[in-house]
């Protein structure tokens, strides 16, 4: 019923010679796939060499962050238009590096969803514990406080339109990986919270992607898990053997 989406983050990788070399070598490999949606998320600059290379392909556009206003005085930022302009598809809205490094916070997560959606881009929205949260206990309650603030004032929609990402912040960029029950157990607790939220069919047809030093060698299991519909993944989208070798897990 969900359709399994696998979606790369470049990060600050790749320039524009690199990304055209990825899908010179990555469309053939993923040239058969037609039960899983795909998404690759390049740098900014890269974006346009990302979007030639894919026309004629169902593989989509992401984008690693966006702004919320249309335009005006914010030296550096990008506006969702631009990102339609560019042919983005998809969006990422609050990784974990954003809300480190970049000081984001649920409030203005919550600002640029409101502003995707707004534009017709769709999020990819990231939550996640750090560590400490964890070994504390407080995993749960940091995801649900994450998706209250981070959705609030955003209605239901069937189909969504919302893909959420839980990125557990220990397993991200460090190999190790929640373990398959580890994940189920916080995307079950995901839907449920969606289901409140939203109503039983929405939250039954919003995909929930698990992030963390996902792999080749550990993708088909945790793709075995029942809430678990896809992927978004770091280094090993690097790649175009291994990420193709992701998208096409084994089901
Ligand atoms: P990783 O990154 O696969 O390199 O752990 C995942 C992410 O940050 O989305």
């Amino acid at each position: 019923m969900r359709k399994p989406f696998m979606a790369g983050n470049w990060k600050l990788c790749k320039n524009a010679e690199e990304t055209r070399a990825f899908f010179e070598e990555f469309k053939p490999l993923v040239a058969d796939v037609e039960d899983v949606d795909i998404a690759l998320a390049p740098t900014y600059t890269s974006l346009h060499a990302a979007a030639d290379a894919l026309r004629g392909t169902t593989i989509a556009l992401a984008a690693q962050n966006i702004f919320w206003e249309a335009e005006g005085a914010y030296t550096g930022e990008i506006a969702p238009g631009m990102l339609c302009e560019v042919g983005c598809r998809y969006v990422i809205i609050g990784h974990s590096e954003r809300r480190q490094y970049f000081s984001e916070t649920d409030e203005t997560v919550n600002r640029r969803l409101k502003a995707a959606l707004g534009a017709g881009l769709d999020p990819i929205f990231c939550v996640g514990e750090r560590i400490e949260q964890r070994r504390a206990g407080e995993t749960m309650a940091v995801v649900e406080e994450q998706i209250r603030l981070g959705l609030e004032g955003i209605g239901a929609e069937v189909p969504p339109r919302i893909v959420i990402a839980y990125e557990p912040v220990w397993a991200i960029g460090t190999g190790e990986t929640a373990t398959p029950a580890q994940a189920q157990e916080v995307h079950r607790f995901i839907r449920e919270r969606i289901a409140s939220l939203w109503g039983d069919d929405a939250a039954g047809a919003t995909r929930i992607q698990y992030g963390g030093s996902v792999k080749p060698e550990n993708v088909d299991e945790l793709m075995a898990e029942p809430d678990v519909d896809g992927a978004l993944v770091g280094g090993a989208s690097l790649k175009a053997a291994s990420f193709a070798r992701i998208v096409k897990f084994k089901k």
